[in-house]
């Protein structure tokens, strides 16, 4: 989704930001700007235009000279994707320019008062009004007019500004949409998110709601809308620049695929207690006796972490045996929930800014919940705000289609469930059963990716289909809804997950030569269910494609092509069943000649609603 990049310093601002909006390009845009100050106060120079940052960059003179500048990608909400939609957005007086992740939801009786005040407006963006108020309120201090122009806005914003007159500094705030400071020697940095700046500096303070930040190259002021001071923390950033480079693969996608054996490692690592068989999870902030109290268990997310969530659902009631429901955030939000003493509410987001999950949450605690964050990105809002909750360290994943975020997520829901399971049903044996196999998982998903070429040659074959279904059941089940969505997320070919006893309630309709079924049939207690179903599926002339366990060859003999992967106990099939089906979309995709890593429409990180 939208993003920010910010810089003030010594160095020629243009390179710098057209790099920083590069870095934020994985999170999904549709045209992008970028505006810097004259040296000496000149006139800003603006340069914007609809679609990618390449067809931006021969805009740009090479020796632009300015060291103070601000820059913007896009993704339309308000009005089309055209040049003049693009950001930045300047005043009528050519000398403030803003960039603005969120929406402004008064813009329009804004936008009509402005007008009736003379104001002249270049786009149809519901942004364009807080250039506008700026102008109205500026007198001399930058950071006083934009603190008032923000009292009378209503919605989410990050933004950043600068203005002609004010050649060395910029000025951001928000509410809603997350901004980060970068301070290097010198120099400052501000953006949406760290993968921006981290080449730069690894020194980041993080603005929250209701903060507003003056930056110069050498100091920042934060306060909040009511101008009192704000002392903020610098904190590190741990990520490394290579980490968000491609490494040699030829897409994020696939490195991140690729990286799961390390990934699921690393949300393991630390977490294992050999000798009492069960789990340590500091960052739940919680004693043996708060877990204990512990009766039902809520999981809000969205997208594949809603999938995690699910898989996480299987887990708490056949490990640790505690009820649990898992919901979709924007959903539960505004429905009024009711929250019950005793139950535990984890939200579920690999950024720690998706709007809806974010928004969930601060609902559920408004109502008193313990929130518990499982979360990747480091000092993204989920966990700052929660009220305790586990990192899956599955470094930056860049990829719109989140593929190693969803194996660590359901990582730390076996961790989690060991260690509710211990505390409850679960025996010390048992215990040592489960981590030996958990264990186990790195190894044996290695082995399905060193045979990723079957996958790759299998796609090529299938990928002209319009239609797919995906079929699974008990944990099995969220796991193909998440291939379904791997696949129309980034090949663009309609596909259905379903639970594979569901198929006689109404998709057994479409089935024919034309929709090919994709069924997961683990060696587990429903494999006869699942392999009357695909018989069903054959009746009607459909083709199967299964993925079994090695060696299944009552599975082969039925299906037209199969997947084998290797064998596990039956709790664990998700991270063996989820793999081949992320390496069947990004393949499907490959072939049809998608942008994979930027699949059309999609946005990485939905900060708006
Ligand atoms: C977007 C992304 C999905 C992601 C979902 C939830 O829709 O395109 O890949 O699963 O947001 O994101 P989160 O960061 O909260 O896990």
């Amino acid at each position: 989704m939208c993003g920010i990049i910010g810089y003030c310093g010594p160095k020629p601002a243009a390179g710098l930001l057209l790099e920083g909006l590069k870095r934020l390009e994985y999170r999904g845009y549709d045209s992008a700007g970028i505006c810097v100050q004259a040296e000496g106060g000149g006139p800003l120079s603006l340069y914007k235009r609809k679609g990618k940052i390449r067809e931006l960059i021969p805009l740009v003179p090479e020796e632009l000279a300015g060291s103070c500048g601000i820059g913007h990608t896009r993704w339309a909400t308000h009005g089309e994707v055209t040049d003049q939609n693009a950001h930045p957005h300047l005043d009528c007086s050519g000398r403030i320019a803003v960039a603005h992740n969120g929406i402004i939801e008064n813009y329009l009786s804004l936008r009509e008062k402005l007008a009736s005040e003379g104001h002249r407006f270049a786009s149809e963006t519901d942004s364009e009004v807080i250039a506008h108020l700026i102008e109205k309120y500026y007198s001399g201090d930058l950071m006083e007019a934009v603190r008032r122009a923000l009292a009378l806005l209503k919605g989410t914003y990050g933004i950043v500004c600068l203005h002609r007159d004010h050649p060395d500094r910029l000025v951001g705030a928000r509410q809603g949409s997350p901004l980060v400071v970068g301070i290097g020697h010198g120099e400052s940095f501000l953006a949406s998110d760290v993968t921006a700046i981290i080449g730069h500096t690894k020194q980041v303070v993080y603005l929250e709601d209701g903060e507003l930040v003056c930056l110069t190259p050498e100091e920042l002021r934060t306060t909040d809308l009511k101008d009192q001071e704000i002392q903020k923390k610098v904190e590190p950033v741990s990520w490394e620049l290579e980490q968000i480079e491609k490494g040699g693969f030829a897409h994020f996608m696939e490195k991140e695929i690729f990286e799961q054996p390390e990934s699921i490692k690393r949300a393991m690592g630390g977490r294992i207690d050999l000798e009492q068989a069960t789990a340590h999870l500091g960052g739940l902030n919680m004693s043996n006796r708060d877990l204990l109290n512990v009766e039902r268990v809520r999981i809000v997310a969205a997208g594949t972490s809603w999938h995690a969530g699910l898989v996480g659902m299987y887990l708490l009631e056949s490990i640790a045996r505690i009820p649990c429901t898992v919901e979709i955030a924007s959903e539960l939000r505004y429905r009024n929930p009711v929250v019950e003493r005793n139950t535990l509410h984890f939200v579920v987001s690999q950024s720690g800014e998706t709007i809806d999950s974010l928004y969930a949450m601060r609902e559920l605690q408004r109502k008193g919940a313990t929130v518990l964050g499982i979360c990747n990105v480091v000092g993204s809002t989920i966990p700052r705000e929660s009220n305790g909750g586990v990192y899956i360290h599955s470094g930056p994943e860049i990829a719109v289609a989140s593929t190693k975020a969803f194996t660590s997520q359901i990582t730390v829901f076996y961790l989690f469930s060991l260690l509710l399971g211990r505390m409850r049903d679960l025996s010390a044996d048992a215990g040592s059963a489960f981590i030996r196999d958990l264990a186990s998982i790195p190894a044996k998903v290695e082995a399905i990716l060193a045979g990723s070429r079957g996958i790759r040659e299998l796609a090529r074959r299938y990928c002209h289909y319009q239609h797919f279904l995906f079929l699974g059941r008990g944990i099995n089940y969220p796991v193909a809804m998440e291939g379904a969505l791997k696949l129309k997320e980034i090949s663009y070919i309609h596909a259905e997950g379903y639970s594979a006893s569901e198929l006689k309630h109404g998709p057994i309709a479409l089935i024919g030569e034309e929709t090919p079924c994709l069924f997961l049939v683990p060696d587990d207690g429903l494999r006869d269910k699942l392999l009357s179903n695909i018989k069903e599926v054959k009746a009607r002339r459909g083709r199967v494609i299964a993925v079994c366990a090695q060696g299944d060859n009552e599975v082969r003999g039925i299906a037209d092509d199969v997947i084998e992967v290797p064998r596990v106990h039956e709790t664990f099939n998700p991270f063996l069943m989820v793999v081949p089906l992320q390496l069947l979309a990004y393949y499907a995709a490959l072939e049809l000649g998608r942008d994979v890593d930027q699949p059309r429409n999609l946005a990485k990180s939905v900060t708006v609603e």
